[in-house]
């Protein structure tokens, strides 16, 4: 299949799967539910549980036996970019072409909206793992990775947040660009790795791969806050520039930056040569993640 088409047929699986996590039910928290879905639902390209299954079906095609987790991340993703977004952090207004969460609801509801995503996706990830006796040894060490990248993703959101206005050195803006973005797509091919049961020299290479499109991903989303389209990006640009954050742009000037991106996906691609032709919709996306507009 075609790259985009399976790129569309992935986003159509998770959006169809995340539907039923959606609380529709008349209750006082009525509001809040909607804050969720209006986050969750908004639009987003779902890279990071394409990647847990891309990753997953090296080895396995029981895709249903990693959805939980492909869930799990895609809520826990949500999460961060409401918390993101709120005016103690980056104070955004626009995300998806539509209002932030805080400016759609209040500042109250979309910090528990996010404290909720992040909790629903330990609810779920705990629930598959109790019902899986067989395996549960396998999936505690998954949780286990799971809450040690996310507490990553925060830290790197903390010194991101620390840093604005301020002059950083190279190695910490790759601190901050690891953690706060790298992190959490590392986790989605380590777990769709470890549900399959790679060996730990498959799991070594996918988690060379998963590094730079990590970086490289965060480097993409810089260059797009410098010269993006605003309409086609859905968030505002030029925003990291006024606010004085530390991004590649910022540090290293337009050319530099997408000359690091053109190398570190290289790295990514050549990576994962040995799994041959069936890592080839991992090797589009590692192009995809470098070529987007959104
Ligand atoms: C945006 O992530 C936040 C970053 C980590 C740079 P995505 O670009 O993956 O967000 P979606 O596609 O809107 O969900
Ligand atoms: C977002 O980083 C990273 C996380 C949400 C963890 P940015 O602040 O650079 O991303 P955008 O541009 O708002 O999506
Ligand atoms: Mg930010
Ligand atoms: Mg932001």
């Amino acid at each position: 299949m075609e790259f985009k088409q399976q790129l569309k047929k992935y986003q159509e699986i998770i959006n169809k799967e995340l539907e039923k996590y959606i609380e529709k039910k008349d209750c006082p928290e009525k509001i809040l539910n909607q804050s969720k879905e209006y986050s969750l639902m908004a639009g987003g390209k779902r890279l990071r549980p394409i990647l847990v299954i891309a990753t997953y079906e090296l080895f396995s095609n029981e895709i249903e036996k990693c959805m939980p987790y492909a869930v799990a991340i895609e809520l826990v993703h949500n999460f961060s970019l409401i918390h993101d977004d709120l005016p103690g952090i980056d104070n955004d207004d626009f995300r998806h072409g539509k209002l932030t969460n805080h400016k759609k609801y209040n500042e109250a509801t979309a910090i528990l909206a996010g404290d909720s995503l992040l909790n629903q996706a330990y609810i779920v990830i705990s629930k598959d793992l109790c019902e899986d006796q067989e395996n549960m040894q396998n999936k505690a060490k998954i949780m286990q990775e799971f809450a040690n990248a996310i507490d990553k993703m925060i830290l790197g959101e903390y010194i991101d947040t620390e840093y604005e206005k301020k002059e950083i050195t190279s190695e910490c803006l790759e601190y901050i660009h690891i953690n706060k973005t790298g992190a959490l797509l590392e986790l989605c091919v380590k777990m769709g790795a470890m549900l399959a049961n790679a060996s730990d020299e498959n799991i070594e290479t996918l988690v060379k791969y998963s590094k730079n499109i990590g970086l490289a991903f965060q480097i993409k989303d810089d260059i797009l806050s410098e010269e993006g389209d605003e309409k086609i990006l859905g968030k505002p640009v030029g925003n990291d520039r006024e606010k004085q954050k530390c991004t590649y742009v910022t540090k290293y000037g337009l050319e530099k930056s997408k000359q690091i991106l053109e190398e570190i996906t290289k790295e990514a691609i050549n990576s994962i040569d040995k799994f041959g032709s069936k890592a080839d919709f991992l090797k589009s996306l590692a192009m995809y993640i470098k070529d987007r507009n959104k």
